[in-house]
């Protein structure tokens, strides 16, 4: 039994936040913004919507596009850094929101890495016949932990959502492979340290600014392009492919130089990356499954396309997902 993805869906907020915007809040400019990171403009969510609101718009576009009924879902698992609350799960409102009584619930943390981290425990349920039906969402409300004085973050991140629905499949199709890695000694360079049991929330922490990212950008980039060109040669290695032979390869948006530059290391031709940081930034766990939905909407992903997957984030984590289309 393998896993498929059989329908997407996508949703980013309405209010566009563009880099001239920015200008006006802190000491930037469009120019430095779009060339060190290839960002135009991010969407930012209105003070109602919170992650389970866009991760349930996300969940109903690929619903549309599904052709069985949703009560159907064994599982939803929701990838996420900024859920609606420390608890209950942003997957439990979700659930409570589509109304999907019989299916279990709950979250993935691995910030950028999530979705695919999400993607991976969905194969092995599959795989293992334990469910065969899963809903995966990746959401994030960024802009409510970004410290928006803070010019070396505040321009990097947006808010939206993604969603696969995955199901079993007995065809020679679907997800091939998925790799997982982490290296929690690398934590510091990219956390929130406020609100855990840490640093709970108090004055003090309000004060000191602990409940907004916090980011080694230049560490953090150099990190990320050794670590996703040594991934995606594994990812391929492990399924006797060459980068050649990949239609596509969706990389985690974080910053169009690290797209760049993996592409280069791995002689892949841009035509055959997909980007879409200019209009959205980086918005974590969601950036994986929004571009996912994006690319099967414009048709540049066909049956039997051989896709590759590959985020990097906060853990640090990183990880990647090859899918036979
Ligand atoms: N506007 C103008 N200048 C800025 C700025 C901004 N928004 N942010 C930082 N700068 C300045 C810095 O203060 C620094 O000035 P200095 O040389 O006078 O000290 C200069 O620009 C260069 O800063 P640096 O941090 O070295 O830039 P960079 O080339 O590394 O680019 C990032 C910064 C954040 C765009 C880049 O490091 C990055 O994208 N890192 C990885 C981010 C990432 O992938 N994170 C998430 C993983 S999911």
């Amino acid at each position: 039994m393998r896993a498929k993805i059989i329908a997407t869906g996508s949703y980013v907020p309405e209010r566009v936040l563009t880099n001239f915007d920015l200008e006006r809040m802190v000491d930037t400019s469009d120019e430095w913004i779009r060339e060190r990171s290839g960002i135009r403009e991010r969407r930012i969510a209105n003070e109602k919507e919170a992650a389970s609101d866009l991760a349930y718009e996300a969940a109903k576009s690929a619903f549309k596009k599904a052709d069985f009924k949703t009560k159907d879902i064994d599982l939803i698992i929701v990838a996420t850094v900024t859920g609606d609350m420390p608890f209950p799960a942003t997957a439990c409102h979700l659930q409570h929101k589509l109304g999907l009584k019989k299916a279990a619930a709950f979250d993935v943390n691995a910030a950028c890495s999530g979705f695919l981290y999400g993607l991976s425990i969905a194969d092995g349920f599959i795989r293992s016949g334990i469910y065969r039906r899963i809903l995966l969402v990746g959401t994030e409300v960024l802009s409510r932990i970004t410290d928006w004085e803070d010019r070396t973050t505040c321009v990097l991140f947006g808010d939206g959502a993604g969603a696969a629905i995955i199901e079993a499949t007995s065809e020679d199709r679907g997800i091939i492979s998925t790799h997982l890695r982490s290296d929690g000694s690398m934590w510091e360079l990219l956390n929130m340290p406020g609100g855990g049991s840490r640093h709970p929330a108090t004055k003090d922490s309000v004060k000191k600014k602990m409940h907004y990212v916090k980011m080694k950008g230049n560490e953090t980039f150099k990190v990320a392009v050794r670590t996703l060109e040594n991934l995606v040669v594994e990812s391929l290695n492990a399924n006797k492919l060459k980068a050649s032979q990949l239609s596509l390869l969706i990389p985690h948006q974080a910053n169009l130089r690290i797209i760049q530059a993996t592409a280069e290391r791995l002689e892949i031709p841009m035509e055959k990356i997909f980007v879409n940081i200019d209009k959205y930034g980086n918005t974590s766990a969601a950036s994986i499954p929004i571009a996912l939905d994006e690319a099967v909407r414009q048709g540049r992903i066909r049956d039997g396309d051989y896709v590759l997957l590959e985020a990097f984030g906060g853990g640090l984590t990183w990880a990647s997902a090859l899918i036979k289309w």
